[in-house]
């Protein structure tokens, strides 16, 4: 479904990702873990037009989505959230997960004016399918909060809700579940494997290690920028490289 190829970024000369390849299948959850620094970030955002890789290419469905901007890679069907929250602070908590909704509430001003009825009954179609998300994250009762004055975990699941609202086929989660409490995180946890079970194609970035065990089909590790293993998890986990490179000084730092 996602394929990258040669991938590589810079930043000023110095490489973030170097020659990164490797292909998210469809229906399937592929978790990318790896040190901090190591450039998970780096390739979502290259992923998703954010960023544009320095080299390399992306595919999503076999065609090339390299060079489109955010919105057109949005377009496609293609969901995110960030690792640094990016929410609309003075917008309510149900106006931030209706902008997971904008491809498709897109109207022109002459079709707002000839189609009135039709247009409102969209709108609160939108509005009920947005009420459902945050229903899904437990959010219900804070839809007309200002979503700037929300506590951390609250605001991470609102945009979980935003990048899920919209039933995207692939979407990127940049470690969801860091930051949260135990019982938020159980929570986020069960959405994944629910939304994993409705066949959705994920990529997600977690330092979680219990979740990527029990949630990813496949595991791509990165270090230093470079993609130096790829497997289930199981074989990561027994893969000497990654133990060295990541477990093993995960654990020394902890
Ligand atoms: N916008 C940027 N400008 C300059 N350097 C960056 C930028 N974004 C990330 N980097 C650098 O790229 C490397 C990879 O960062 P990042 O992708 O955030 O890693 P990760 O998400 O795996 O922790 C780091 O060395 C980081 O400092
Ligand atoms: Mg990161």
């Amino acid at each position: 479904m996602l394929k990258l190829e040669n991938v590589s970024k810079n930043f000023g000369g110095l490489p973030a990702l170097s020659d990164v390849s490797f292909e998210v299948p469809q229906g399937l959850v592929t978790a990318l873990i790896g040190p901090n620094g190591a450039g998970k970030s780096t390739l979502i955002n290259c992923t998703t037009g954010v960023l544009q890789p320095s080299k390399g290419t992306v595919s999503f469905q076999q065609k090339k989505i390299t060079a489109l901007p955010a919105h057109q890679v949005a377009r496609l069907g293609i969901a995110r959230t960030f690792q640094n929250l990016k929410l609309f602070p003075r917008l309510t908590v149900l106006d931030n997960v209706l902008t997971g909704l904008t491809c498709e509430g897109g109207s022109s001003m002459l079709m707002a004016m000839l189609r009135l009825p039709y247009l409102r009954h969209r709108e609160r179609q939108l509005k009920l399918r947005a009420m459902e998300a945050l229903d899904r994250f437990s959010l219900s009762d804070k839809a007309d909060w200002p979503a700037g004055i929300l506590a951390y975990g609250d605001k991470k699941r609102v945009e979980l809700a935003r990048a899920t609202v919209s039933q995207p086929d692939l979407l990127l989660l940049d470690e969801p579940v860091a930051g949260l409490n135990a019982e938020e995180t159980a929570e986020v946890g069960e959405q994944l494997r629910l939304l994993r079970s409705a066949g959705h194609t994920m990529l997600l970035v977690e330092h979680d290690m219990d979740l990527v065990m029990e949630i990813a089909d496949q595991v791509v590790v990165l270090d230093s920028g470079k993609c130096i293993a790829t497997g289930t998890p199981e074989e990561v986990r027994r893969n000497p490289l990654v133990l060295e490179a990541y477990l093993g000084r995960m654990e020394a730092t902890a």
